[in-house]
């Protein structure tokens, strides 16, 4: 990529020394972060970084002069006066000002799926979508599956998977909300304004609303999952009576440092502006910003790194201890959206039936597979596909995972290799027209369930 002048990260990247290394999750654990392309650590600090000397100015935000001929830009990504613990905003010093741009025009092409399909109560199940064999960049293979409100609410979520085989020549960003990737399959390098993340299947970043970004392949292909938050920003959870470590910790966190384009000629920028493509013409390169300091900033984590909690008593937990991120709602520990994973993990409960218990819940729950196999479902649900159970929609585990529950002598067992993930909102999800009509939609869904006989017998304790 045509950066110049990359910034002095950190620098890192040994394994600890004598460790074992046999496992992807012990790579994430005993792997340091890389030294390329840099990365600051931590979540929610009020982060800065310049990629040439002296560039981020000292004591002040908006100098007569800046060094370097710069322009000083703040980037709010909440209201001025909302309380500290609520504030995301950043300063950034580039080379021209955003403000220096033509006219954007609503673009031909639209995200795919962004008609609201027709209002069911009905279980829903998707098989993988393929990444299709014509040119397709991120932006381009986007699927709208599900969305709680039109864009223009100030809360809810948007949810979508990707699918693309080519690198983004545009830049975009998003009005109408924050964006969580993950990523099922493929390497991804997003270069945004603030500098560089790079991510794969087990890894999220985060970027926040109206941040600049583009997005490169790193991999022939890539496809996974994408989550617009219109409401707050995500944060991490609550601990409770947990304490003081665990779940996701902060330090796992990479912010990436600063690093600029000097490029000029066209740049198409896009952005999502009320759930609608608009495009216009640059003369330069948007990601020009040589310093910044704020809390509004993009972010990566590797799920391997969560630290997952269980029983080690009886009886399956509530889903929430796997709530890696969360945008709180309106109703007090009611959230917008919660990501919540399902990571490898041993399974001890003694006299427990251990699959997730059937259930019916206010929260609405929009489900993917990064790999492997998800504990509830012994078929039918797929990496790259996905399920979605609305508001007291009944469901749990299928009618063979529940037999093989029932019968199982409970020693101790490992799962291994799987990653499920939810995006669980506190408003209903709406499907698109695309998701109710698509091909890959399993219709027959509520099959799996059908084979769940009565086996009551009055007679028998
Ligand atoms: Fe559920």
């Amino acid at each position: 990529m045509p950066f110049d002048n990359p910034a002095d990260g950190p620098e890192h990247g040994a394994r600890c020394s004598g460790a074992r290394i046999d496992t992807d999750r012990e790579v994430a654990m005993h792997t340091a972060e890389p030294s390329a392309p840099g990365y600051q650590t931590g979540f929610g600090n009020t982060f800065s970084s310049e990629a040439l000397p002296g560039a981020l100015p000292i004591g002040q935000n908006s100098p007569q002069r800046l060094p370097y001929g710069l322009y000083a830009e703040q980037l709010s990504g909440t209201a001025f006066t909302v309380p500290r613990s609520e504030a995301r905003h950043a300063w950034l010093y580039r080379i021209r000002p955003s403000a220096n741009h033509p006219d954007f025009k609503r673009l031909g092409s639209q995200i795919s799926g962004i008609e609201q399909g027709p209002i069911t109560p009905n279980r829903l199940r998707w098989a993988p979508f393929e990444v299709p064999a014509e040119h397709t960049d991120f932006l381009d293979g986007l699927i709208r599956l599900a969305a709680t409100a039109a864009a223009e609410q100030a809360d809810g979520v948007s949810l979508y998977v990707y699918r693309a085989n080519a690198s983004m020549e545009s830049v975009f960003f998003d009005a109408d909300g924050e964006l969580l990737l993950v990523p099922e399959s493929g390497r991804l390098g997003i270069d945004t304004e603030l500098g560089r993340l790079e991510i794969g299947p087990l890894q999220i970043a985060v970027v926040p609303r109206g941040v600049r970004f583009r997005v490169e392949l790193l991999d022939a292909t890539a496809r996974g999952y994408l989550c617009e938050n219109h409401g707050s920003p995500l944060r991490l959870p609550e601990l409770g009576p947990i304490g003081s470590n665990g779940l996701a910790n902060p330090r796992d966190f990479l912010v990436p440092v600063a690093r600029y384009e000097d490029r000029d000629g066209p740049v198409q920028l896009v952005q999502k502006f009320l759930g609608e493509l608009w495009a216009c013409e640059l003369n330069h390169s948007p990601l020009d910003v040589v310093a910044w300091h704020g809390n509004h900033v993009p972010y990566s984590y590797d799920l391997r790194r969560f630290n997952t909690f269980g029983t080690v008593s009886f009886d399956h937990p509530d889903p929430s201890i796997f709530t890696v991120l969360t945008s709180p709602g309106s109703v007090p520990g009611q959230a917008n959206v919660d990501f919540v994973i399902f990571p490898p993990r041993w399974m001890v409960a003694e006299h427990t039936f251990r699959p997730p218990w059937f259930h019916r819940n206010l929260m609405n729950e929009f489900m993917g597979l990064i790999q492997g196999v998800y504990d509830a479902k012994a078929g039918g649900f797929l990496p790259g596909g996905a399920s979605l159970h609305n508001r007291m929609s009944a469901h749990g585990p299928d009618a063979a995972t529940t037999r093989q529950a029932i019968a199982a002598d409970l020693q101790p067992q490992k799962f291994e290799n799987t990653m499920a993930f939810m995006f669980e909102t506190g408003q209903v999800l709406r499907p698109s027209r695309l998701a109710i009509d698509c091909p890959q939609r399993q219709t027959d869904y509520d099959g799996c369930w059908s084979g769940l006989a009565g086996t009551f017998d009055p007679n028998r304790k």
